[in-house]
């Protein structure tokens, strides 16, 4: 490589005391060039065009773990502005065999269980503070889950081994607790069939775009890929919430 010329203009152009741009004017290009392109950019002439739809935020509900119901696990009962323990007042009100007139007392319980249309079902004849079992024993007030098992087996089996109902806490118990739901923290025992619950935005990937949640027409089957109007169109309608 030594001798030749353009080695030579190289180690002729190396930097020592004045600036390379100064003794080499094709230095100059290199920077206007720079120039130009940081115009060009900061001017932004393409703005950036995002292809994915813009993402529909999960809603705080939908990933609340509370149960949807918050019963008090000990028999007590708020009546104008007091709070009693059942025993306070069943201790001296003799119950009758089974109540087949309307009730005068607790008539805010609408009891909406099928073919299951008696109190004492559940509810001890004699111990109010207390649940009935099969044979006339006390069940806890606070193990209701043992009174929906005099008949709801299969379920109650199932709850047992954590494929119904749900556990919350810790998958690994080494490092922390486990929380089983009971039963009447999800079902109404007076009024116990699900309600119906309102679905969670669906999943908005890339591929399928924003979902119509009002009408599964052919148009908006959803496994079709949408044309960018469509998508722009549901986009609008979730956010009116339709
Ligand atoms: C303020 C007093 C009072 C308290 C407290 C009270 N009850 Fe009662 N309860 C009554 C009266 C009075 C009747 C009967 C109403 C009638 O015959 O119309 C009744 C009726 C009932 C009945 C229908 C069967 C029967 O004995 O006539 C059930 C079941 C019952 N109560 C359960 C409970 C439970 C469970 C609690 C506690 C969570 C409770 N009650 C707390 C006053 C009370
Ligand atoms: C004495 C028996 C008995 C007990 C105790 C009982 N159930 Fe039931 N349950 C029934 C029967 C019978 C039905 C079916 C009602 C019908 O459709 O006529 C039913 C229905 C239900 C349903 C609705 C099922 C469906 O297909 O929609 C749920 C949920 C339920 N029970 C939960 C409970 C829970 C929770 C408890 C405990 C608090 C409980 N049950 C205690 C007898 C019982
Ligand atoms: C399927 C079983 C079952 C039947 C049938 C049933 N109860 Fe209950 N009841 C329960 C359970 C379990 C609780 C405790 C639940 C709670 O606190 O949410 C309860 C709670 C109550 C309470 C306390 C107040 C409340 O809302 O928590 C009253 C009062 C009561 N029941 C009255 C009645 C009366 C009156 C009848 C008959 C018309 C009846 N129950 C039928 C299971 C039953
Ligand atoms: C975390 C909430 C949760 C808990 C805890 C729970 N369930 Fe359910 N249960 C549900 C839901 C949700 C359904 C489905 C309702 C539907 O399909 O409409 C259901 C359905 C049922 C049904 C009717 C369907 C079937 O499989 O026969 C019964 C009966 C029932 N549950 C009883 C129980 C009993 C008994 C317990 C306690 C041992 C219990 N559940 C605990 C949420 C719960």
């Amino acid at each position: 490589m030594e001798g030749t010329p353009g080695s030579n203009r190289l180690l002729r152009a190396m930097p020592n005391r004045s600036p390379y741009a100064a003794r080499n004017p094709r230095a100059l290009w290199v920077a206007a060039v720079l120039f130009v392109f940081a115009v060009v950019i900061a001017l932004d002439p393409v703005p950036f065009r995002d292809v994915a739809p813009p993402a529909v935020p999960v809603p705080a509900w939908a990933t609340d773990v509370a149960p949807v119901r918050q019963p008090s696990l000990v028999p007590q009962y708020k009546s104008a502005a007091y709070t009693y323990r059942c025993s306070d007042c069943h201790a001296i009100i003799p119950s009758p065999e089974e109540p087949r007139r309307k009730l005068t007392q607790h008539t805010e319980i609408q009891l909406k269980h099928g073919i299951n249309a008696s109190c004492f079902n559940c509810h001890h004849p004699r111990n109010r503070d207390a649940f009935v079992d099969d044979f006339g024993g006390e069940i806890p007030w606070d193990q209701p889950q043992l009174v929906c098992a005099k008949c709801h087996g299969p379920v109650f089996r199932d709850w047992q081994h954590g494929s119904h109902g749900r556990t919350n806490g810790h998958w690994d118990t080494a490092k922390g607790p486990q929380t089983r739901r009971k039963c009447i923290e999800c079902h109404d025992p007076h009024q116990p069939p699900f309600p119906p619950m309102k679905p969670a935005p669906g999943p908005d990937t890339l591929r399928m775009g924003l979902q119509d949640y009002a009408g599964h027409s052919a148009e908006h089957g959803p496994l079709r890929l949408r044309q960018d109007a469509t998508s722009a169109a549901a986009a609008s309608a979730v956010e009116e919430g339709h």
